[in-house]
């Protein structure tokens, strides 16, 4: 079983929503497929369908205008929630202490935090690759509970670039040797149905964190389908 793990980011109607869970309903797969939506679609009808966020409060409540707890994720009935995407630690200044604090709070309400690292094209040119993830990494995750690792290279979301085999493993190797417990890690990056089953197949992969790809059935589910 992988992971095949759709972020929507900020796209998607109602009705988007309802066409690819109807999709997703009648298809026959092993792995686990899990749809993060915004905010403004997580309540309603879900099919069936395990659904995620893609952010969360790092308070329990209280006076953070616009902020969504943990907690109030748990009401929509999300199982799943995105923490420390590349996009909300550049522009919303997350740092790995914030990215902690939401990852432990996901935990304490009952929810899988999905631990998001990667390095700019800079890092990776200068050869810190490594460094710069197992530091994100480290700094990041929850002291205990269950947590799923995505390792997104920042240059390969949505650029139709991606890292070759050998830098996927050699990166997703030094998480699973850095992580105090083994979890489940995904490569996330300009992931479509030509590349997935070959980066599903690489050693310590777990499963796939989409973007664009995603966001219609006609190009995610052939990602499910491709996946063995
Ligand atoms: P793309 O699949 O569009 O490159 O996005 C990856 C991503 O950021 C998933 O979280």
């Amino acid at each position: 079983m992988k992971f095949i793990i759709g972020n929507w980011k900020m796209n998607g109607s109602k009705e988007e929503k309802e066409s690819m869970l109807k999709s997703l309903k009648g298809l026959k797969t092993k792995n686990k497929v899990v749809l993060c939506l915004p905010f403004t679609l997580l309540c309603g009808e879900n099919h069936g369908i395990t659904i995620g966020a893609q952010d969360v409060s790092n308070h329990d409540n209280g006076a953070y205008t616009g902020d969504i707890s943990a907690k109030m994720l748990k009401d929509t009935g999300a199982e799943y929630v995105i923490v420390g995407h590349s996009e909300r630690r550049l522009y919303h200044f997350e740092t790995n202490e914030i990215v902690k604090q939401k990852a432990t709070m996901a935990i304490k309400n009952g929810i899988i935090p999905i631990v998001c690292i990667g390095e700019t094209m800079e890092e990776k040119n200068s050869g810190h690759t490594i460094a710069v993830i197992k530091k994100m990494l480290l700094e990041s995750i929850p002291d205990s509970g269950e947590y799923i690792v995505a390792y997104e290279p920042r240059w390969a979301i949505g650029t139709g670039l991606t890292p070759s085999e050998s830098e996927i493993v050699t990166a997703v190797k030094s998480v699973f040797d850095a992580l105090p417990n083994p979890m489940p890690i995904l490569y996330g990056g300009s992931v479509n149905a030509d590349n997935a089953q070959d980066i599903v197949s690489i050693p310590y992969v777990d499963g796939l964190l989409i973007g664009g790809a995603s966001l219609k059935s006609d190009t995610f589910l052939p990602i499910i389908k491709s996946v063995k």
